[in-house]
């Protein structure tokens, strides 16, 4: 394989293999390309070798006729549908794979918009253009747009994936690190004037490291945190009551379960439900509750939907199987919040919650935009 893709030049031609799925790609790769190699030598050969073979050798020759092989029509019929319908196979593998997400993936907000990517990390670390991330990690990046298609590219790990306006999805895709360095992230779809600008890196730490980088911001509070307040802040809190009595269902323990419509339809509670249920609220109406809440739309910006998200799935169901977790209780105290672990504790004062303050100073990488008018 080595030796393969020294003959092919590919080593060095492709970027670095920094994930799961690079080799995987770059197999299926490698064996389109020397196919398509073979077959067009080959075929170029035979035309070659019977231009001479076949050509007229005198001026009254007259050729014998040649009858039809069924062996060999079968052959070159049979054998292509097997190559391609075998790279078909390959390829449907690899895209499953990359488009399957892990249950165990670990959550990165993206949000693109002109021209620059930002990023939220669950813990509450913000960053743009640059994208923290640990090694041997599952990593599932949650992605919208603020205004056109942008398409989040990271040629080391092989993915890309388009990020499209619009209320009722999110895109995903996820990958897992290999190798821990620092690579590109690039926009691959054409977005404006500074499309070509519209690029950023990512830094592939060890765990340790990642951590340590992941402290450094955790005294503006995790996304749920912040989700929490916007929930009072929005009001939501006032028809989604947590004891049910609202005139909005409740939302507690309902992250990742599935919901009954009107009309009966079943629905997926996940990112991209809720995201289309805060703009466009009546699109889906949960049954047996009334078309009342109000769009959101053009109030809450990407990011604080994210977080609003990231409460929502805070309160979901591994949430409030834990003992002491929302329960009955009428007041949003988001304690048992699912990637807990190492959180500081919340306290909720009236309208405002306020983290404890952890050790290191705040860390928000909130670089000034680059590229930004
Ligand atoms: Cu964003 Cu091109």
């Amino acid at each position: 394989m080595m030796l393969g893709k020294f003959i092919l030049g590919m080593s060095w031609m492709l970027p670095e293999q920094a994930s799961t799925y690079a080799p995987e790609v770059d197999n299926l790769y490698l064996f389109l390309v020397g196919t398509t190699i073979f077959f067009t030598v080959l075929i170029s050969a035979a035309i070659l070798y019977f231009f001479v073979k076949f050509r007229r050798r005198s001026e009254s020759e007259v050729p014998r006729p040649v009858a039809g092989s069924m062996v060999l029509e079968t052959a070159w019929t049979v054998i292509p549908f097997f190559i391609s319908i075998g790279m078909f196979a390959w390829g449907a593998k690899i895209y499953l794979d990359q488009y399957t997400i892990p249950n165990d993936a670990q959550d990165i907000y993206v949000v693109a918009k002109q021209w620059m990517w930002k990023f939220q990390h669950p813990e509450g670390q913000r960053e743009i253009n640059e994208l923290h991330i640990p090694v041997g990690k599952k990593i599932r990046f949650v992605m919208a747009t603020e205004d056109v298609i942008h398409s989040f590219y990271i040629p080391a790990f092989r993915i890309k994936e388009d990020v499209v306006p619009g209320p009722n999805r999110y895109s995903t895709v996820w990958a897992e690190a290999t190798m821990t360095g620092t690579f590109h992230i690039f926009c691959a779809e054409y977005c404006g004037t500074s499309h070509s600008g519209m690029i950023g890196w990512v830094t592939v730490m060890d765990d340790k490291d990642y951590q340590a980088w992941l402290s450094g911001g955790a005294a503006q509070g995790s996304m749920a945190e912040r989700g929490a307040n916007l929930f009072q802040q929005f009001g939501c809190i006032t028809c989604h009551k947590s004891d049910g009595s609202g005139q909005c269902p409740k939302l507690e323990g309902k992250y990742g379960t599935m919901e009954t419509l009107q009309g009966g339809e079943k629905v997926l509670i996940d990112d991209s439900y809720i995201r289309e249920s805060i703009l466009s609220p009546l699109a889906k109406i949960v049954a047996g509750y009334q078309p009342i809440m109000p769009s959101f739309q053009g109030q809450a910006s990407e990011e604080q939907l994210q977080m609003l998200i990231a409460y929502i799935k805070s309160i979901g169901p591994a949430a409030a199987a834990a003992p002491g977790a929302g329960g009955g209780s009428s007041k949003i105290s988001p304690p048992g919040m699912n990637p807990a672990a190492q959180r500081p504790p919340i306290m909720s004062t009236g309208g405002a919650s306020m983290i404890a303050p952890v050790g290191q100073p705040a860390q928000p990488v909130q670089a000034p935009p680059q590229s930004q008018k």
